[in-house]
């Protein structure tokens, strides 16, 4: 699998398998099902109450754990030094790996409060220190941050020690933040990008469809060959083997004049998913 380097040097691979919404009794087995089909990098989250089973896929799999690598995310509510130490000590427990290679801060608010008035920069600089504490003791090899923009970049790389190496953002073709992907490139921040295949969404706009015949590959494989072009770390989900594989078969490339055009794409329709904070029209950052 292809990597990039983070600014101090590790690699991430620039695929990853994402495990949102997998119940932590599945995740063993998925987790499984992805390593074995070549993935080498899981990302979880303290939020999706499933540490504990992609612990033990992990622990299981047969591979050197030096051959994965492993996200996962200090919960949005935490926004305190204290609770987030406390809360990386805990998934170091449950995930029970050895290390983290990358953890990072899950939102820069409170999912009630997300991209509302107020912007928790003061308790990011402290969420921030437990991370950089957590990294300079090696029990976490990375660390990063998770929907921030621009400004709440700053406030990090302003007022702390270690800037971010990561930037987890929503990134699919209907939804490409451009202003925070320059932003971070040219800051050295690898942007990795969330819900690539747009939480499903993508599967049925005619557009994407089209563009995914022209190609001869999957919807999915469209989208995430697609967010890979845009030099981000591209982060598929998949319930089953038969997605999972393929997600992981991207061998192609599509022309710039596609890109152009999949990039300009700005309709996206969620549909019943839109409740989520993440997917709310509303809460758009571009
Ligand atoms: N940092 C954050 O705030 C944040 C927020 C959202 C997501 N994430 C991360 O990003 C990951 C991916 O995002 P996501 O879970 O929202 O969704 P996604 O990867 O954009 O899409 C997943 C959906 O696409 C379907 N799918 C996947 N591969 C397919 C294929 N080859 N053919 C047909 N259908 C396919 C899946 O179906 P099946 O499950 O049935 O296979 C599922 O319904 C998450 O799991 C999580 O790790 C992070």
């Amino acid at each position: 699998m292809d990597e990039l380097e983070l600014l101090n040097g590790v690699k991430i691979p620039i695929i990853g398998y994402g495990t949102w919404l997998i119940k932590n009794k599945d995740a063993t087995n998925c987790v499984k099902m992805a390593i074995e089909a070549g993935y080498t990098h899981i990302d979880t989250a303290q939020a999706y109450g499933n540490e504990e089973g992609v612990g033990k896929a992990i622990r299981e799999c047969g591979k050197d754990r030096s051959e994965l690598f492993v996200t996962t995310k200090v919960a949005a509510e935490l926004k305190t030094y204290k609770k987030a130490k406390k809360s990386i000590d805990e998934s170091l427990k449950k995930l029970d790996i050895g290390y983290i290679d990358l953890v990072l801060i899950h939102c820069p608010q409170p999912w009630l409060l997300f991209r509302g008035k107020r912007r928790f920069f003061k308790e990011n600089i402290e969420v921030w220190k437990a991370l950089e504490e957590a990294y300079k003791e090696g029990k976490v090899k990375a660390i990063g941050v998770s929907n921030f923009l621009i400004d709440d970049l700053e406030n990090i790389m302003n007022n702390c020690e270690i800037k971010p190496m990561v930037n987890q953002v929503l990134c699919h073709i209907g939804n490409t933040p451009s202003d925070v992907i320059k932003f971070c490139q040219e800051n050295d921040i690898v942007v990795e990008a969330y819900s690539p295949i747009a939480h499903g969404a993508a599967l049925k706009n005619e557009a994407i469809i089209e563009m995914a015949k022209k190609y001869n590959v999957s919807v999915a494989q469209l989208c995430i060959q697609y967010t890979l072009q845009l030099n981000t770390v591209s982060l598929p989900k998949a319930s089953s083997k038969e997605h999972i594989e393929d997600n992981i078969k991207v061998n192609f490339g599509i022309s710039d004049e596609d890109m152009i055009s999949l990039i300009k794409l700005n309709e996206i329709d969620y549909g019943k998913d839109a409740f989520w904070p993440v997917f709310n029209k509303k809460n758009k950052a571009n």
